[in-house]
């Protein structure tokens, strides 16, 4: 029996391609073939406002109260998104909600937590699954990091970073996979191969420290980084099958607490010396997780994307 829905669209792309048109927009409507409603749907799907929707979405970032973390939840808040936030400063995390709560449209909820903590995760996720049936997308972005000469480099600060960075970005993925499957599947993905809704997704926050050696002696940030990035290759073959896409940005050089010794020291040097002459900003970060997140999206699984200005790339000779 042949698959009609397959045939309807090899004709459709040989029409494409034998007429020279660049989309589907004046294509007539093909009967029986979910992906093909005629030229005003496929118009709809296209526009900017259904390609990159996020609104209703629910969403947990991890370390949301500040830094890039706050300017993710900051995005997905703007665009109408019900996010949730989780870090070890409650009032921190208070705080942060109600004023990205205020902001709107969009929500803001802190549910505070020590994600070192293995029975911490565990908490925070129950306390989710209470809260909500399904989970949209994960943001993996808590992270420490901890610089020292070689010889001195402590034994307990490689358990930390690698356990906190690493190990915790696994757990909470593994106990949100409930949650984050009904998503996936109930805005139809592997089953229902239709263009609405899309797969739930996971959005590591990695490092280019994970990409290239760093200049700064941060051994176990740079190893949990480069391990985040492989980890995200690993569940995007394992997950994907299940709804959901795994990703993880490496990002560059953003003015945060973390980094706030870099710029205070080096600023001109972290500025200048990137091709685009400046370090990120929340756009950058903010506008990368709502592609992965939305439609637009959808299908990029196990990509590790460099939100960096490129200066990762960059000789240093
Ligand atoms: N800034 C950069 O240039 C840069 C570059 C590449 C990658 N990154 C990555 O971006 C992520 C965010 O860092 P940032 O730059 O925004 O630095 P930051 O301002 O220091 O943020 C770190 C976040 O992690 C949370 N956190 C730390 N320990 C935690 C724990 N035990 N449990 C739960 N949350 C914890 C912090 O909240 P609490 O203190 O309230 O727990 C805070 O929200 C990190 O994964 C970092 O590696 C940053």
């Amino acid at each position: 029996m042949p698959d009609t829905h397959l045939i309807a669209s090899i004709l459709a792309i040989e029409f494409l391609s034998l007429t020279g048109q660049q989309s589907l927009t004046n294509l007539t409507y093909i009967p029986h073939c979910p992906s093909f409603r005629g030229p005003g749907h496929t118009r709809f799907i296209m526009e900017i406002n259904s390609l990159f929707d996020v609104k209703g979405k629910v969403v947990l970032v991890t370390g949301g109260a500040r830094g890039i973390g706050r300017m993710i939840a900051t995005g997905f808040v703007a665009n109408g998104a019900k996010v949730y936030i989780a870090s070890r400063n409650a009032q921190a995390c208070e705080a942060a909600a109600a004023e990205l709560t205020a902001q709107g449209p969009g929500t803001c909820h802190a549910i505070p937590a020590d994600l070192l903590s293995l029975s911490e995760c565990e908490r925070l996720v129950a306390e989710l699954r209470r809260r909500e049936p399904a989970l949209h997308v994960l943001v993996n972005n808590s992270g420490a990091t901890w610089g020292a000469a070689i010889e001195e480099f402590p034994d307990e600060q490689w358990t930390r970073i690698l356990t906190l960075n690493l190990t915790r970005t696994f757990t909470l993925t593994q106990k949100l996979l409930p949650l984050l499957e009904a998503a996936g599947n109930r805005s139809g993905t592997t089953k229902d191969k239709n263009e609405d809704g899309g797969p739930a997704a996971v959005i590591n926050i990695g490092s280019i420290n994970g990409l290239s050696a760093p200049a700064v002696e941060n051994y176990s940030y740079s190893a949990s980084k480069a391990g985040l990035h492989h980890l995200g290759r690993h569940l995007s073959q394992t997950l994907g099958p299940r709804g959901i896409t795994v990703n993880t940005l490496a990002c560059g050089p953003f003015d945060t607490r973390m980094m706030a010794h870099a710029f205070r020291n080096f600023r001109d040097v972290i500025e200048e010396g990137n091709p685009l002459g400046r370090h990120g900003r929340p756009g950058d970060v903010a506008g990368a997780c709502i592609f992965l997140a939305s439609r637009a999206g959808s299908y990029v699984n196990g990509a590790t994307i460099n939100i960096d200005g490129g200066v990762h790339l960059g000789a240093k000779l």
